[in-house]
């Protein structure tokens, strides 16, 4: 076997290897999808593109192994397809996140999220009545409110340490009505009409005691799910930018030695036991 062929069939263990953590990344985001993001469908295209690149990588180390060309053309051209995918993946990941973050408030620690700071695709796909009806039921199902409680010495803990608190998004937007609305505390997820005072947001009118609805009618929860699905996609997306860059490294490295392999194999007719015909031109894919 030649050095190229060597260089080859170990760069391809290597793309073996960086597939693990794209899969690893959608199957990461389809636990999510379970529990807290509640959108199903996003993580799909990660592990489509993971387990693509799992069992090209096998295919391109076989053909390296057993010096086989059509197989080695074959993982060029579709490692070529993978890498736009991935390209296209983390654009798209960017442009439907890219708008909108938590909002501070006064004497409070945790954020709070707003349905309008977002635009887009997304925001218009979150918000829709039919599909939101199903996020919300799996936010409900997830049991994510239920889980913020917490008590100290049998009671629920006090309104001063629940300020002090850092919620994720959906705990801010879905379990607990908006702060400006003035509720007083119950506990985290039973919260009284204050005296008067409540502001224009239509979510103060959409806060429920009754535990199954609370505020997920509300706009900020659908804000909570944006905020929280950007935070996990930012997260997915930095893993993939890495992968990318070193599987364009390996792309360009391996397509090197795969045409300087094919280039011994035209000037050395003698060289190995492969009789390789003259052929007309050198440009091989
Ligand atoms: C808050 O109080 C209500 C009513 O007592 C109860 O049903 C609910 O489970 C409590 N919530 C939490 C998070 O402890």
């Amino acid at each position: 076997m030649r050095t190229s062929n060597h260089l080859i069939g170990f760069l391809n263990f290597l793309t073996f290897l960086l597939s693990i953590p794209i899969l690893g990344g959608g199957i990461w985001l389809s636990t999510r999808a379970n529990n807290t993001d509640c959108l199903k469908f996003l993580q799909w295209p990660l592990i489509v593109i993971g387990v693509s690149l799992m069992t090209i990588s096998l295919a391109g180390f076989a053909g390296a192994c057993y010096r086989n060309t059509v197989l080695m053309r074959l993982y060029l051209f579709v490692m070529f397809f993978i890498i736009a995918a991935l390209i296209g993946f983390i654009i798209f990941a960017y442009a439907v996140t890219d708008k909108g973050s938590g909002h501070q408030v006064p004497n409070r620690v945790y954020s709070e999220y707003y349905l309008q700071e977002y635009s887009g695709w997304l925001k218009d796909r979150v918000a829709d009545e039919s599909y939101w009806s199903k996020i919300s039921s799996c936010i409900r199902d997830s049991k994510a409110c239920g889980k913020m409680g917490r008590t100290v010495g049998g009671v629920p803990e006090t309104a001063d340490m629940f300020y002090l608190r850092k919620l994720n998004p959906i705990e801010s937007g879905c379990c607990k009505p908006p702060t400006e609305c003035g509720y007083v505390y119950v506990n985290e997820t039973f919260w009284n009409p204050g005296g008067g005072l409540v502001g224009s947001n239509l979510d103060c009118s959409k806060w429920s005691n009754e535990q199954d609805q609370l505020c997920y009618s509300c706009d900020s929860c659908k804000a909570g799910v944006l905020a929280s699905l950007k935070k996990s996609w930012r997260k997915v997306s930095v893993i993939n930018i890495v992968v990318l860059i070193i599987l364009v490294i390996f792309y360009v490295v391996g397509y090197a030695a795969f045409r300087n392999n094919r280039r011994m194999d035209n000037d050395e007719p003698f060289g190995e036991a492969r009789m390789t015909k003259a052929r007309p031109s050198r440009i091989q894919l």
